[in-house]
């Protein structure tokens, strides 16, 4: 590899998510695909911790099962199958950490894909069950059919949070051809 530490958007996420995520957390991949952010969250969380994943498509679900099982991790994660957009629903305890890899499932149905409204809707609800202190971390893509929609209004609504009780930061590449991903960073403000 040509580069080692800046190197892409994913790279540098996964980067921030084992600074953000302890032994113990309780925390969710709103977009579960194949189940490779879980995995890496149930091992960071440990079996104190908690692991609920979301994904519409039963594919999702499947893979991802089956990558817990093979790695002796089915244990610490829920994995539901519905739209992120509901996961008060499913989540009645705060949480520590919650993260987006947003877009269509690798290497699945492309015309399957994050949604602008149901994102913005689910990421509002996930901000409200994180505990203070507690970080949602975004990666965002806009090289696809309706991604910079998403990306926009989903812009929209960090840029509008209160900074008294919000930190949102964004993180880029500026000078990369092929629209590289985006990631987001929001940190929730301990109550004064
Ligand atoms: C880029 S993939 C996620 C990759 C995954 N984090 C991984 O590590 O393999 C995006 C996933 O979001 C799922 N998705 C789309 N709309 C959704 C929604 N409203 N709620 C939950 N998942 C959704 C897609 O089915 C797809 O599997």
């Amino acid at each position: 590899m040509k580069y080692e530490k800046i190197t892409n958007t994913l790279r540098i996420s996964k980067e921030f998510m084992k600074d953000f995520v302890n032994d113990g957390d309780i925390v969710v991949d709103a977009t579960l695909g194949n189940g490779k952010d879980t995995l890496d969250l149930c091992k960071l969380v440990g079996s104190s911790g908690r692991v609920y994943g979301f994904d519409i498509q039963e594919l999702a679900i499947e893979n991802s099962k089956k990558l817990l099982m093979e790695h002796g991790l089915l244990d610490n994660a829920i994995l539901i199958h519905d739209s992120h957009e509901n996961v008060d629903k499913y989540i009645d305890e705060a949480i520590d950490f919650a993260v987006y890899n947003l877009g269509y499932l690798p290497n699945g149905d492309k015309r399957i894909i994050t949604k602008a409204s149901s994102t913005v809707a689910s990421v509002a609800k996930v901000l409200d069950l994180l505990k203070e202190n507690g970080i949602v971390m975004i990666v965002s893509y806009i090289g696809h059919p309706g991604g910079l929609e998403e990306k926009e209004a989903l812009e929209k609504f960090l840029s509008q949070l209160d900074q008294r009780k919000y930190h949102v930061l964004k993180s880029e590449f500026i000078n990369q051809k092929n629209s590289p991903p985006l990631l987001y960073l929001i940190e929730k403000s301990k109550t004064p």
